[in-house]
């Protein structure tokens, strides 16, 4: 059979970390090469327990590295550095409850772990343990931690354990986990030609120079869908109203306030634009006269005059000529009616509609769940799960159809 080097001039560093599984990692290893991958192995302690360096010296055909103080790249380079900087991803397959639990923690103790930490490329782990272990909210929260930060996942399978159990906690298929490393390499580049606008988070409506209307919104959903396009290649000019959370790296940040900034910085990046998602909340009403100073509270009651801000997505709407535009909306109820509505008097292409009156989805929560309606007519159910997961199922659903 032909092989197709899907990965040649892609340099893999691969951990291994103790358990039983550690025995697949030179099938790993084998399949990896074989589509043209460059490994460097990485072990801990424990994993020498299980397998030997020299099965994965011979099929990755470099040094395996175990030791924090020998260094075999360059004399005079650090191995954890060196390692980071030359990997293009690295995988952690088997990882255990440990190194996952301490990548979380910032931990940095060995080879493996001082790696995990310096490196600037994407880390994806494929976790195998017991079913309880796995299955213990302090590694269950620490896996929604990691992925919220976006480090990557491959789930587990059930099956018979090495300790006798049935459960979840089998190390994915190796064939699984070659396909998603191919996966991801295809995922970073089909962005690549493309320029996204994206807003997040709230606007404010000041009422005087200290008070305002707002919302809760904290942006985490617009960040989660810069930051995916932007490790999928895509230039990200990324519109804020004011959030507390850190912003995602390699984009264009502007930060404004009122509904009114946001609009005339949409419009203004707007031609350049080839898919827009609109996942900022904005006030759909501004106050009409903002007092210059700061009110006094001299009567009982006070009457404030609201106006309507310009509705930017629907504006957007109007002129578009070939962009995509993703809207999306927050309902308390009828969200599918709603959210139909929209799709079709914003002249949007998708709209994604949650339930903000869940304790699971919507404003601040770390997660959420809702719909993705297309203009064609299709309906994507996307249960609950991170912001960050349903960043990367709306972006894959959206690129999908155009
Ligand atoms: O009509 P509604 O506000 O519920 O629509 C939500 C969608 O419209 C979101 O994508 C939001 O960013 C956008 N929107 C806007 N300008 C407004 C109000 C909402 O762009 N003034």
């Amino acid at each position: 059979m032909k092989n197709s080097y899907q990965l040649s001039n892609k340099n893999i560093v691969l951990g291994i970390t103790g358990g039983i599984a550690a025995y697949k990692a030179a099938d790993i290893v084998s399949k990896l090469k074989k589509e043209g991958a460059q490994i460097k192995v990485v072990m801990t302690k424990n994993a020498l327990n299980f397998i030997n360096p020299l099965t994965l010296e011979t099929l990755s055909g470099n040094p395996v590295y175990y030791d924090t103080f020998e260094h075999r790249l360059n004399a005079w380079e650090i191995d954890h550095i060196s390692l980071a900087k030359w990997a293009d991803v690295m995988l952690i397959a088997p990882a255990t409850a440990n190194i996952i639990s301490k990548a979380r923690c910032g931990i940095a103790d060995d080879l493996l772990s001082t790696t995990i930490m310096a490196t600037t490329s994407k880390v994806i782990f494929a976790p195998a343990m017991n079913t309880n272990m796995l299955h213990n909210p302090i590694v269950q929260s620490n896996i929604a931690y990691l992925k919220d930060l976006g480090y990557e996942f491959i789930s587990s399978e059930s099956g018979i354990l090495a300790c006798g159990d049935f459960g979840d906690g089998k190390l994915a298929k190796v064939d699984d986990i070659v396909k998603y490393v191919k996966d991801f390499f295809l995922r970073t580049t089909d962005m690549s030609n493309m320029n996204v606008l994206v807003t997040a988070g709230p606007t404010r409506e000041y009422i005087d120079p200290v008070r305002y209307i707002s919302n809760p919104s904290s942006g985490k959903m617009g960040y989660s869908i810069a930051q995916v396009c932007a490790e999928r290649g895509a230039t990200v000019d990324l519109v804020s109203g004011p959030t507390h959370i850190t912003p995602p790296t390699g984009v264009n940040l502007y930060r404004v306030e009122t509904a009114r900034e946001m609009y005339d910085k949409v419009m203004e990046l707007f031609p350049r634009a080839q898919i827009v998602f609109k996942s900022a909340a904005v006030g759909d009403y501004g106050v009409e006269n903002k007092a210059k100073h700061k009110l006094k509270k001299t009567k009982d009651t006070m009457e404030l005059k609201l106006k309507k801000n310009p509705d930017i997505l629907k504006e957007l709407g109007n002129q578009k000529t070939n962009q995509i535009l993703v809207g999306f909306a927050a309902e308390t109820r009828d969200i599918e009616e709603y959210a139909l509505k929209k799709l079709q008097e914003k002249n949007l292409d998708f709209i994604f509609v949650n339930d903000v009156s869940r304790e699971d989805a919507g404003f601040e929560r770390d997660t959420n769940a809702g719909i993705l309606f297309t203009r064609e007519g299709d309906r994507v159910e996307l249960p609950v799960q991170t912001k960050r997961e349903l960043a990367c199922r709306i972006v894959d659903e959206v690129l999908k159809r155009i």
